[in-house]
């Protein structure tokens, strides 16, 4: 949701905002603006609807006139006020204040009123405009206390001398620190001001910043990927953090105030890991990434025979031995992934896993019993149903042994920080809005995950064990094969081009994989797509099947096979067009009604849902093309949901 990016440097700041905004662009992409100070210390700002490049036409147009050293950028995914210039970001009060926002201020209609009171004028319908706004009032009250403060002592001051004093160097760092307090819910800020155009203030509470460190200069961003093209060092901001950030100088200062240091990590990214290659899509380019997003994820955390338990922390193995049960929460395609887990974990090992939409779960009053793996599965680690979950669990935690574990694809997010445990799925950075190579490591996680609980329990045999890391191991070449499987589905892709809706059925692990197939359709074709077990259709479903309907079925060769094969059909009685996945053993034929795709050889019971989701990828992705939609940035969406 929003991404926001800004420097202090000494060069012009506007091509590296432009391009840090293109790299956030999957988070948001309805309209987008730039706030810069030029050499006058004025506030100079350029905003545009729609995406990143009619932000840079509009730039190009100003022919070169509109630089400077320090700025502050924004892409934006609307949540209070349509998509329009004015709606759009940075926002200033003034023309004293800039701000650039992502997250949502719960309580700013409150705030407005009071504003609207002390004589501020709105010009959008944002959240956002009553930062800029208490940030300008907090301006205004430091200045009038320091004009008012007795000169008594510093007589001997110039008035030039007095101008530069500390106080007034710091004023717009104590005036964000003064204004956040006033702000309920979540927000990571950008802040330039004409009272010190040296000077970048940030604010960080519930939404993901990063400070990037670059010789002589300073960035910031919503996530690294922004900042790869001009740094690798990165300072994570903390809960609570506001930092003043000018070219030579950086001071952070957290939650209470105290100036604290805070870890100069380095990112292994490399620039070129967020950019297309010869691939037309971020979904294709990642799609095909996945046999080496599965090589990264098992790296350093299997032997030629085992699992490691240190994989998910030094303190795993004590305390997965304590564990009667899993509770998984997550939203959207991470949701499904834990799906499929639920039938691993009681199947395999025999434990029971509950499974639960993280803004449902949130909100009742959930009976969790003690010795619960709480577990949170997230690409991002910033979707904030799923945070608040486990915030909420944290809460109770000081009465019950409820361990918390986070599966997640980004090092240093929300969720990884507040969890006990944590796995890094190791899949590179997920620019595409649909989410592929994430879900299929979330799945590998999974399966690691499923085997240290059943070994820490004594559940899971060694042979077992040997089986599955076998499995493991074969898995990126069993991904790779599906793959081959493109021009195929290409050509199946083309039944779509005229359809409103489809149906997608699976039984066992295979239902969730429908689930996920059918999401992936909906979100990037805009067909609308529903997923059955298969064995539910006569209870409802079977009514919608005419010639007009697509069904898609998963079909391995497992203990249900024969039992889909009735249901599949009583789909082909009824007119329905039938495109089965089947494997090599599954053998069911090609007759009229029904186009069947060889997807992979007979896999096991891990790797089977990591294989077959493969060509619903690819199908959702070709049908998106032949639809004409956004592929890597479909409407209404964005990829990082840090607001309910
Ligand atoms: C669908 C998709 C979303 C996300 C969901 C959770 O393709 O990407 O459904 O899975 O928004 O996001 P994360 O995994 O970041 O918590």
């Amino acid at each position: 949701m929003c991404g926001i990016v800004g420097g202090v440097a000494e060069r012009n700041i506007v091509p590296i905002l432009l391009e840090g905004l293109r790299r956030l662009e999957y988070r948001g992409y309805d309209s987008s603006g730039i706030a810069l100070l030029d050499s006058d210390g004025q506030i100079q700002r350029l905003r545009s609807i729609g995406k990143i490049k009619s932000l840079d036409e509009k730039i190009q147009n100003h022919s070169g006139t509109f630089s400077g050293h320090i700025g502050i950028a924004h892409t934006r995914w609307a949540t209070h006020g349509i998509p329009s210039e004015n709606n759009a970001h940075p926002h200033i009060c003034n023309n004293r204040v800039a701000v650039v926002h992502n997250g949502i201020i719960e309580n700013y209609a409150e705030l407005k009123i009071q504003q609207l009171a002390q004589g501020y004028r709105f010009t959008s319908e944002t959240d956002t405009e009553v930062v800029a706004h208490a940030i300008h009032k907090a301006l205004s009250e430091l200045q009038d206390a320091e004009a008012e403060r007795p000169i008594t002592d510093n007589a001997y001051i110039s008035n030039e001398r007095r101008s530069s004093s500390r106080d007034d160097q710091n004023r717009l760092v104590r005036a964000v620190q003064l204004a956040v307090k006033q702000f309920k819910g979540a927000y990571a800020l950008g802040v330039v001001a004409i009272d010190d155009p040296e000077t970048l203030v940030v604010a960080r509470k519930g939404s993901p910043l990063v400070i990037g460190i670059g010789i002589g200069e300073h960035f910031i961003a919503s996530d690294v990927s922004a900042l790869l093209p001009v740094t690798q060092n990165f300072i994570f901001l903390e809960e609570g953090d506001v930092a003043k950030i000018q070219r030579n100088h950086l001071e952070i200062y957290n939650h209470a105030g105290e100036c604290i240091e805070r870890e100069i990590k380095q990112s292994n990214l490399s620039a070129n890991a967020v950019e297309l290659g010869e691939h037309r899509h971020f979904m294709h380019k990642e799609i095909f990434e996945q046999p080496q997003a599965v090589i990264d994820t098992l790296e350093g955390r299997i032997t030629q025979e085992h699992v490691l338990i240190s994989a998910f922390g030094f303190q795993a193995e004590d305390v997965f031995k304590t564990i009667q049960q899993v509770q998984i929460i997550a939203c959207g395609t991470s949701y499904h992934s834990g799906l499929v887990a639920k039938y691993w974990f009681e199947d395999i090992i025999g434990m029971s896993c509950q499974v639960e939409v993280a803004s449902e779960y949130r909100y009742r009053n959930p009976v969790i019993i003690d010795n619960t793996l709480f577990v949170t599965i997230s690409q991002s680690g910033e979707t904030a149903d799923t945070l608040a979950a486990l915030q909420q669990i944290k809460g109770l935690k000081q009465h019950q042994n409820i361990p918390t574990l986070t599966i997640c694809n980004v090092a240093e997010s929300s969720l990884t920080r507040e969890s006990d445990l944590t796995f890094l799925t190791h899949a590179g950075p997920e620019i595409g809005v649909a989410s592929t190579k994430a879900f299929t490591t979330q799945l590998v996680a999974l399966a690691l995950l499923l085997t240290c609980l059943g070994k820490a329990k004594g559940l899971l045999s060694e042979k077992r064990e040997i089986t599955i890391v076998k499995g493991l191991q074969k898995l990126p070449g069993l991904v790779k094969n599906a793959l081959a499987h493109e021009d195929q589905i290409m050509e199946i892709a083309k039944t779509f081009a005229d359809k409103d809706n489809a149906l997608f059925l699976g039984r066992g692990t295979m239902y969730p994989i429908a689930m996920e197939g059918a999401l992936k359709l909906k979100e990037i074709s805009y067909i609308h797509a529903e997923a059955y077990p298969a064995g539910e259709l006569k209870h409802g479903p079977l009514a919608l099947i005419d010639e007009h309907i697509p069904v898609v079925a998963i079909a391995p060769h497992d203990d249900l096979l024969e039992k889909l094969k009735s249901n599949l059909q009583e789909v082909n009685a009824r007119g329905g067009q039938m495109i089965v996945f089947e494997d090599e053993k599954s053998n069911i034929s090609s007759e009229p009604g029904f186009k069947v795709v060889k997807t992979t050889t007979n896999v096991g019971r891990i790797t089977a849902p990591i294989t077959f989701n493969i060509p619903l990828q690819l199908l959702s992705y070709h049908v998106a093309l032949i639809k004409g939609t956004d592929v890597d940035q479909p409407r209404n969406l964005a990829k990082s949901v840090t607001v309910e």
